[in-house]
């Protein structure tokens, strides 16, 4: 097991070097490609979302802005959905490599969370590498940064969400993900996708800039970003689909039969990961995100809630929608990829560090989550 990442943390004391100048006028900009729904004259604290448009941010804003009192500030390199923008305070429609975009942020908002979920995902990814390295690696640089000089303004550490992914794990093949069963963070960690070897190179600069940013200074600033990462598994939303991912084989079939569309899977029906629902997924980021410091040790968890072969999806699918036309038609290629994630974690840290709990089992993730609400979506 190459790399093995040490995961305690430090206790992390933030020098206040600066703090905000109480009624400092930032100016707004008119560009068309930003709107916001309040305007504010003084900096108030705010929640910052990146990819803001996919599957997980539109059930973090949902949460977020449910939950009541929060600030967020969302961007995304499409325009952010009309029912989410509502739920913002400002969106941002630009690519988070645009310095002049970074810029921007830096001077309008006074943040004091990043949820950082823009990525290419593992498929989207394998057709372009280089450009895949530069979003989910040199992207996470460019808000991490961002992250220590909102700190050094504000005067407190910047908490830093990270998504990581079950596709940081690189087994060799089916006989050794059949016998390492629940892995554990520091197994394994050699991944054969980019965006495994991005997320979990990823990992580690998180580490380095809560823990040693600039270690040589003399006015050495450690602390700046409170780097928190879950590692999540596949997972499956009733109400938005997937796009370049490689797990995407369940909440394809299970969104193909709803619509009475016909599906070839591209994994055997015998390969097995670890997936869960939208809502503990975001359910898990959010008590991360809440967890008191002290109980934090680790930069890095495991989340696990249920693992099911594909046959067995196919089975739930089929027995909600009878004469779904599912079959198999293996990629070799992303057979492999599938191959190489485990087929379950042990997420023991996360459930005693910040009392990850998912609401869901398999059962009832189709019969009280999926099932009900996709019928309800298909049929609008
Ligand atoms: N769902 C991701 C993907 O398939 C893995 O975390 O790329």
């Amino acid at each position: 097991m190459l790399a093995n990442f040490v995961f305690s943390v430090c206790q992390a004391v933030i020098p206040a070097p600066c703090r905000l100048i109480a009624g400092l006028t930032i100016p707004l900009s008119t560009s068309h490609r930003t709107s916001r729904t309040m305007t504010h004259s003084i900096r108030t604290p705010a929640t910052l979302i990146t990819g803001a448009n996919g599957e997980m941010g539109h059930g973090l804003i949902d949460r977020l802005s449910d939950a009541g009192s929060h600030n967020i500030i969302a961007i995304d390199v499409r325009p952010l959905d009309e029912k989410l923008q509502a739920r913002c305070s400002a969106t941002h429609v630009g690519d988070i490599l645009d310095d002049r975009l970074l810029e921007r942020l830096q001077s309008e908002y006074e943040i004091h969370t990043i949820y950082h979920l823009a990525a290419l995902l593992s498929t989207r990814a394998e057709f372009t590498p280089e450009a895949a390295h530069r979003v989910n690696v040199e992207g996470t640089m460019l808000l991490l940064k961002l992250a220590i000089e909102q700190s050094r303004w504000h005067g407190s550490p910047v908490k830093f969400l990270f998504p990581s992914s079950i596709a940081v794990y690189g087994l060799p093949g089916v006989t050794a993900k059949s016998k390492a069963g629940r892995v554990k963070e520091q197994d394994w960690n050699t991944p054969i996708t980019m965006y495994g070897c991005n997320k979990l190179y990823c990992e580690h600069l998180g580490r380095y800039y809560a823990k040693y940013y600039r270690q040589l200074a003399a006015d050495a600033e450690p602390g700046g970003v409170d780097f928190r990462s879950i590692r999540f598994p596949g997972l499956i939303s009733a109400v938005t689909m997937p796009s370049g991912g490689t797990s995407d084989y369940a909440p394809e079939m299970l969104h193909s039969a709803a619509q009475g569309k016909g599906y070839a899977c591209f994994v055997r029906d015998d390969v097995r990961i670890p997936f869960m629902v939208m809502p503990d997924a975001i359910s898990a980021l959010l008590k991360l995100q809440t967890a008191p410091r002290e109980k934090v040790s680790q930069f890095v968890y495991n989340i696990g809630a249920f693992n099911p072969s594909a046959g067995e999806i196919h089975d739930l699918v089929c027995a909600a929608f009878p004469g779904a036309d599912i079959t198999y038609k293996p990629d070799d290629k992303r057979q492999s990829i599938v191959d190489s994630w485990p087929e379950d974690v042990d997420d023991t840290p996360a459930r005693n560090d910040f009392g990850h709990a998912p609401e869901y089992d398999l059962r009832r993730a189709f019969e009280e989550y999926l099932i009900p609400q996709i019928r309800t979506r298909y049929a609008q």
